[in-house]
Formats: structure tokens, C-alpha cells, sequence
């Protein structure tokens, strides 16, 4: 085995979107613009309504798909082609914008927890403009692998143990995991080789090599981007750990992003603005 190191360590900085949304964004700001497939990753945790509810009212989205995970709380969604539905905790909804939909995403609460991320994969030039489609999952439909002191939430790709996530996806071969960890556990698990690989702490903190051969924490809302091999091995600390371990297949392809719009051009940048503008989504 191959085991991968720890190559760079991301804090999330603060930001505002949709009507007024207050999150942390972790991939697609300055420490880290894009980590080819993935476009965005953002966190939301907040039990102050001010900071969620203005929600993300309609809005666009062409080129790419968005994976909303849900950990509290509820999400409404509902789009310009008729599909609506509720995310609740533990649920997933994999969106695949392709040509285009115009959605509006907001919270389901008046009070409470809402947490949960949104994360951008982006799709490969040949399928930017393939059919809108969805693969939603309620928490009872995700499968939970248990472990000596590991427990892992299975939403797409097919761990060591053969536990297959519900969500597929051919073109970017996704690993999707929600790894929780008690106190001092070790965690290792084949990754396909190539495949970009992130961890993101949502609770506690694990230690994984570096390059050095010293060993480098992760603490809570910390992102490790992994170097290249074919398995991830990680330690938790004294309070356990819960993370996302997320990996894909790069495209390697030219990337023309703006705002909800991500394309392979400018052209087909102005294009999709043009579309959008004359009511063509
Ligand atoms: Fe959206």
C-alpha cells in the first residue's frame, strides 16, 4: 500500500451567499480556488436563524453538479422544471445541473441547528450540457458500515468492506464517506489511485502523515488535501474524530467559471449567461 500524505491543510474563511447565508467556505476561495473535480466546498453550521434563514432563493446553474449533505436541520428544494422536496438530517441530494436549472434552496426551520455542506463537482466537457437529473437520499436509505471503532456512513463509491453508497456516478468515480472515529482509533481504507482526495473534519481531530514523516493534526473544520497513492490511514485523537472523506477523478480539462456558471470557455461562459438571461434554462 501506498499510503497518502498530507500535503496541505485548509482553514475555511468566513462568507455570505444566497440571500444572505452566513458559511464557511473551504475550497474556491483564496487558499484554495479549485482542486480539479471539485469546484466548492462550503460548511454551514449555525444555530442563530439570522445566519440561515434568508436561504438561497432562485438562482442557476449550469456545467456541474452540487451534493448537499445535511447533518441538522431541513432543506427545501425546488426547481423551474417541477421537482421540489424536502432534505432532511443525514439525507444527500446529488444534483446534476448539466444545461441548466434554475432552483432555489431554502431552509425548511424557523429556529434551531441547520448544518450541513454543499460541495461543486464538476463535469467533464462532454456532458456539461447532458440532461438536469437527481439522486436524493433520506439518512434510512444511506448504508452504515461498523468497525473496531469506526463507523462509516456510505454515500457513494465502494469501501474495503464491499458497503455500496447509493449515489453513482460514472464520470467522476466519486468516494463519498462520513467517517466517525471513538477516541484513538486508526482508520485506513484503500483510495483509487489518481483520484483527488480531501478530509474535512467536522468533529473532534485526526493525525495523518506528512511528507516529512511527521505526523500532521487535522482539527475541527480543518481540510487535508491528500497527496497521490491508493489508501488513506489516519489516527484519531483523545476526543475521536468525525470526518468527510471525499475523493474524485480529475478531469484535467480548462476550467471558465463565473458565479453559478462553470464551463470550459469564455464563450460558453457568455453563452450560458445568454441562456439563462433569455429564459432557456
Ligand atoms: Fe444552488
Amino acid at each position: 500500500m501506498n499510503i497518502r500524505k498530507i500535503m496541505q491543510v485548509v482553514s475555511g474563511m468566513p462568507a455570505t451567499d444566497g440571500a444572505g447565508v452566513e458559511l464557511t467556505r473551504i475550497i474556491g476561495q483564496p487558499a484554495l480556488a479549485e482542486l480539479d473535480p471539485f469546484l466548492l466546498l462550503d460548511a454551514f453550521r449555525s444555530d442563530d436563524p439570522n445566519d440561515y434563514i434568508a436561504g438561497f432563493p432562485s438562482h442557476p446553474h449550469r456545467g456541474f453538479e452540487t451534493v448537499t449533505y445535511l447533518l441538522n436541520g431541513r432543506m427545501r428544494h425546488r426547481d423551474n422544471a417541477g421537482n421540489e422536496g424536502v432534505i432532511e438530517a443525514g439525507g444527500i441530494q446529488w444534483m446534476t445541473a448539466g444545461r441548466g436549472i434554475v432552483h432555489s434552496e431554502m431552509p425548511e426551520q424557523q429556529d434551531g441547528l441547520l448544518e450541513g455542506f454543499q460541495l461543486w463537482i464538476n463535469l467533464p466537457a462532454a456532458h456539461k450540457m447532458t440532461a438536469p437529473a437527481y439522486q436524493e437520499h433520506a439518512a434510512r436509505q444511506i448504508p452504515v458500515e461498523s468497525r473496531a471503532g469506526a463507523t462509516l456512513r456510505v454515500i457513494t463509491g465502494t469501501t474495503s468492506q464491499g458497503t455500496i453508497g447509493p449515489v453513482a456516478q460514472p464520470l467522476t468515480q466519486p468516494v463519498y464517506l462520513d467517517v466517525s472515529l471513538e477516541p484513538g482509533a486508526r482508520f485506513e481504507e484503500p483510495l483509487p489511485a489518481g483520484h483527488t482526495a480531501i478530509v474535512l473534519v467536522i468533529d473532534g481531530g485526526v493525525s495523518i502523515g506528512d511528507e516529512a514523516g511527521a505526523s500532521r493534526h487535522l482539527g475541527r473544520d480543518q481540510l487535508g488535501v491528500l497527496g497521490d497513492g491508493d489508501a488513506i490511514a489516519l489516527d484519531a485523537g483523545d476526543a475521536g474524530a468525525r470526518f468527510l472523506l471525499i475523493a474524485g477523478k480529475p478531469l484535467g480539462e480548462p476550467v471558465a467559471r463565473a458565479g453559478p456558471f462553470v464551463m470550459n470557455t469564455e464563450r460558453e461562459l457568455r453563452q450560458a449567461f445568454l441562456d439563462y438571461q433569455s429564459g432557456k434554462f
